[in-house]
């Protein structure tokens, strides 16, 4: 077993209360064991604040030290469970299998580690495809099979044990211009499907979709690097980018007993952009 870096940083006292504006209760979630992978940074870190700040043990996992440390300080003070980092990159089985090991069985595994450049499939490089593939469907599949595998295993919890899987709207339509992610965002939506079949009822498996989502690296890379941030936001019936505590809430809502009977779904959290469909320039004419 290789030897991993991890660190931890306590909870903080108890405040009731100071989760002011959640609908949620603020101990939804206290004595969970909840890993992010990706958590450090973005949609990610929302997702992992927004758990730690109901009353969970965050975990979450990724490449860049510096910055787990950094975030696990901040995620550490925003909670009662305290959080931990783990250094691993999810294309290392390995390294994944040493940290399930001491982490145990969680009761949330988020799939949120991506990777993404905007380029076109005629001048993506075959290490290019591959990159992508490895990190967001491979590494999807390697955190599920040694986390899940041990959620799976593990004494069942009410409302079951829940793996969430973030994909994206261009899972179920084309990816023109990002065909690697698209590719590996439809394998991670079917496996999700494969697996709540395989491991109902102890353990739920479900998908959160998020729309464009200000202020993240995903929306720099395929927006405003591109110029293209007033053309999003014109593509969103909601007329705004969302933040990361809307895909949050989704997901505390899909891991929660409230939802103990939906698995196999795909929450989408977009502003109304997939709604739009093929008939939204026609509505558009006929607004003007
Ligand atoms: N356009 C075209 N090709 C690109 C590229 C770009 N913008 N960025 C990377 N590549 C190619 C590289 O040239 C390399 O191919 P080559 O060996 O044929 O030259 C291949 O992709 C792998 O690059 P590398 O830097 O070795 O990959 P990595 O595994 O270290 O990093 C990435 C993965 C490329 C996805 C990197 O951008 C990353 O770490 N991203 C994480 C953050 C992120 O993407 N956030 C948005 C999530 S939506
Ligand atoms: P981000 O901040 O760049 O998040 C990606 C995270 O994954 C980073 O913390 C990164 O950390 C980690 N990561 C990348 N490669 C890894 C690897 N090989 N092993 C371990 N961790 C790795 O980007 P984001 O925009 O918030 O995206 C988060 C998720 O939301 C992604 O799944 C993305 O596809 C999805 N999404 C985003 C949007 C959006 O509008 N932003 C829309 C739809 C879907 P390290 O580099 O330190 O490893």
């Amino acid at each position: 077993m290789p030897r991993v870096r991890s660190g931890r940083v306590k909870g903080a006292r108890l405040r009731r209360g100071s989760v002011t504006e959640s609908p949620f209760r603020h101990d939804l979630y206290y004595r969970r064991s909840v890993l992010v992978t990706g958590g450090a940074t973005g949609i990610g870190y929302g997702i992992a604040h927004a758990f730690a700040q109901h009353g969970a043990t965050v975990h979450i996992l990724s490449r860049d030290e510096g910055r787990l440390a950094d975030a696990a300080d901040r995620l550490g003070k925003s909670g009662l469970g305290g959080a931990h980092y783990h250094v691993a990159d999810v294309r290392d089985e390995e390294a994944l299998e040493a940290i399930a090991a001491e982490v145990g069985p969680l009761d949330v595994l988020v799939n949120a580690a991506a990777g993404n450049f905007p380029v076109p499939f005629s001048a993506m490089s075959g290490n290019a495809w591959e990159s992508v593939i490895d990190i967001v469907l491979n590494g999807t599949a390697n955190c599920t099979r040694t986390f899940g595998q041990r959620m799976l295993d593990a004494d069942p919890v009410d409302g079951g044990r829940s793996i969430l899987n973030i994909v994206a709207g261009y899972a179920w339509t084309g990816a023109p211009g990002v065909s690697h992610s698209g590719a590996a965002k439809a394998g991670v939506l079917n496996l999700t499907k494969s697996l709540a079949v395989e491991w109902a009822p102890n353990v739920r498996c479900n998908a959160v979709s998020p729309g464009p989502i200000g202020g993240t690296e995903g929306m720099k890379r395929l927006g405003e690097d591109l110029g293209l941030d007033e053309a999003v936001v014109r593509s969103i019936p909601m007329g705004a980018m969302g933040e990361a505590e809307d895909v949050a809430a989704a997901c505390l809502w899909l891991a929660s007993p409230a939802a103990k009977w939906i698995t196999g779904a795909c929450n989408v959290v977009d502003g109304g952009q997939d709604a739009v469909g093929p008939f939204g320039s026609l509505f558009a004419a006929m607004k003007e």
